[in-house]
């Protein structure tokens, strides 16, 4: 499973990219909010970190024309661009125009397996299922990338899932388990994984040690 990070933040995007672990960039409007900066300056600026990585900016227009005309602007900045839609009627549509151009998408604010299959007959590039949005509300967000990596694989769909809304590392390993392709995950849920107390402690007895050998040094 390969991950993304969810975020608009230039510095996370640096440092994340500098691990060498992140395959793409998902931002969405409140993301780009958050950052009080001018939507396509930040867009030029990943797209000058990540080069051609796959980099999720969403539309915000809600009819079809609108949205096609937004997304064919973003798909300009760079060639990983790849155009965010809503989970909606129009949505739809606009999915299936940009894919006739070759242009890919990712539907967003997915909540349900028959949305995934929609967005995935539409000729989604990726579908976002949003598991901590269903966890909030009482509902096993994990059940859905269940269903729907199911869905995916038994009729061997090109669609790649993207298990978003990520709160925490054990949403990242149980998405990587239940076969999602990808998970997007906040900066703070990189930190976390990288983290275990066993490995500082490793480290501080390691160098202790060694201060003790009498060795030269390097
Ligand atoms: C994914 O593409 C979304 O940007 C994101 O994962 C939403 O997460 P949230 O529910 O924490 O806002």
């Amino acid at each position: 499973m390969k991950l993304f990070l969810d975020t608009a933040n230039v510095n996370e995007i640096k440092e994340a990219h500098e691990l060498g672990v992140i395959s793409g960039i998902t931002t969405n409007p409140s993301l780009i909010a958050k950052e009080g900066r001018d939507f396509f300056e930040t867009l030029k600026e990943i797209v000058g970190i990540v080069g051609d990585l796959p980099i999720s900016a969403e539309v915000v227009a809600t009819d079809v024309e609108g949205m096609v005309q937004q997304g064919e602007k973003l798909a300009k900045i760079g060639s990983g661009i790849v155009i965010k839609v809503p989970m909606t009627a129009d949505g739809l549509k606009a999915t299936k125009r940009f894919s006739d151009q070759g242009i890919k998408t990712n539907v967003t604010l997915v909540f349900s397996s028959t949305q995934a299959l929609l967005a995935a007959r539409a000729g989604a590039t990726y579908v976002s299922p949003f598991i901590g949005r269903l966890d909030d509300i009482n509902q096993v967000g994990m059940n859905l990338i269940e269903e729907v990596s199911q869905i995916i694989s038994v009729h061997e769909l090109p669609t790649q899932i993207i298990a978003a809304s990520v709160r925490h590392s054990t949403h990242v390993i149980e998405a990587a388990l239940l076969g999602s392709h990808i998970a997007t995950v906040p900066f703070k849920v990189i930190e976390a994984m990288m983290k275990h107390p066993l490995t500082d402690a490793g480290v501080e007895r390691f160098m202790k040690d060694w201060e003790g050998a009498n060795q030269k040094t390097f």
